[in-house]
């Protein structure tokens, strides 16, 4: 088939049964201010991206849409105005025509149609691309392109895009794909990709790329030793202002752990993260329990925002979905007394607008070690 443009694309259908809307979001267990899917099985978040074009954040996530446990990963897909309230609309990125699974990786604004997928019509804000991995014998990287305003997707018929240049890892994935300014390049800037390694002997690895499709290895990423190799599954690598002459880049292991580090490019022309710290924990960590942290591409503040897989493990009886995506989380570094960063999650401004009524309130009172305090009033959630 193809689309108006007479390009080649693919079409899946998918058939699934739900609750209906007025009924889904009521059922037992329910969390209601932390996205779940309808039904099914739900982990990573996938693909945070903001459509400037129709105001609307999306989040894709990794669904297993037969199960209530993981084995047949897509992409699910919703979609938000202010991070807060979403709406569900389906799946995104289907199998592969074979039976491929597709597992996480994240989307971009290709604002300067360095893909070519986009002609005048598509608003430069409206450019989605999304990066995923499909797992097989090996893992390989590939691309699918939306031409309204991220609601269908077609897949690129040139994949897979990447593989990995470093021979012998055995895992190969969850790329997470970044814009860098560099005024040597023609199109003002370059595609940088972190890919995970997450078995023993594999390793983060960053790639560049001029077009989305054709991708160069750089480097491997190592700790603040200079050689021992990172590894872990959904990385990620977020730049934060320090300050108006400060900028730190952070690597970020699956929402367990991160390094704070520099992003420089040597003259060989590659691209390199060099650690300027030890690893740390994160802020909220529970064993996997919260994982597999993702930030936006992009904000209209230009600030971090993540969301993270809240992995409430098995169902219970009676509960038709698993998963819920954690609060949306502003990331911030500050530095700490021995001049090193530590990193700062808070919940973003328009999560305040859940509070309910305030029946009551603590302020101004101390409780003594050992003592009772009797609560007047405190807010109301
Ligand atoms: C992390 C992860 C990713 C993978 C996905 C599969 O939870 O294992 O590494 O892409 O889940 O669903």
């Amino acid at each position: 088939m193809s689309d108006p443009a007479g390009r080649k694309t693919s079409h899946f259908i998918s058939l699934w049964r739900t609750l209906p809307d007025d009924e889904v979001y009521t059922d037992t267990y329910r969390p209601q201010y932390h996205f779940s899917p309808k039904m099914n099985y739900m982990n990573d978040p996938n693909g945070l991206v903001y459509n400037a074009t129709t105001g609307e954040y999306h989040l894709f996530f990794q669904y297993s849409p037969q199960l209530t446990s993981m084995g047949n990963q897509v992409w699910g897909h919703a979609v938000s105005k202010d991070l807060v309230n979403w709406k569900e609309i389906g799946i995104a990125i289907d199998r592969e025509a074979d039976g491929g699974k597709i597992y996480s990786g994240s989307a971009v604004i290709d604002y300067k149609n360095t893909t070519g997928f986009f002609d005048e019509s598509i608003p430069p804000a409206s450019r989605m691309v999304i990066i995923y991995t499909v797992p097989r014998s090996s893992e390989t990287q590939n691309i699918a392109y939306s031409l309204d305003n991220g609601y269908t997707w077609i897949k690129y018929e040139g994949n897979p895009v990447l593989s990995s240049a470093v021979s012998g890892v055995k895992t190969f994935r969850d790329p997470k794909v970044y814009w860098i300014d560099d005024p040597a390049e023609a199109n003002g800037g370059i595609w940088l990709a972190v890919i995970a390694g997450q078995l023993e002997g594999d390793k983060a690895q960053l790639y560049t790329s001029r077009d989305l499709k054709t991708w160069t290895f750089n480097s491997i990423i190592y700790q603040q030793d200079g050689k021992t190799e990172v590894r872990s599954e959904c990385p990620d690598l977020f730049r934060i202002k320090i300050s108006d002459t400060e900028t730190k880049w952070v690597y970020s292991g699956a929402g367990k752990f991160y390094i704070v580090g520099d992003l420089e490019k040597q003259s060989d022309g590659k691209y390199y993260f060099k650690a300027t710290q030890a690893q740390k924990e994160y802020p909220v960590y529970s064993n996997g329990r919260y994982y597999a942290t993702q930030s936006y591409f992009n904000t209209p503040s230009g600030d971090t925002v993540t969301f993270s897989w809240c992995n409430d493990g098995a169902s219970v009886s009676g509960k038709t979905w698993v998963g819920c995506q954690s609060l949306p989380y502003l990331v911030s570094l500050v530095k700490d007394s021995d001049g090193s960063y530590y990193m700062t999650n808070t919940p973003v401004s328009s999560v305040s607008s859940l509070r309910g009524e305030t029946k009551h309130t603590a302020a101004d009172k101390t409780l003594e070690s050992g003592s009772s305090i009797s609560i007047e009033s405190m807010t109301v959630y």
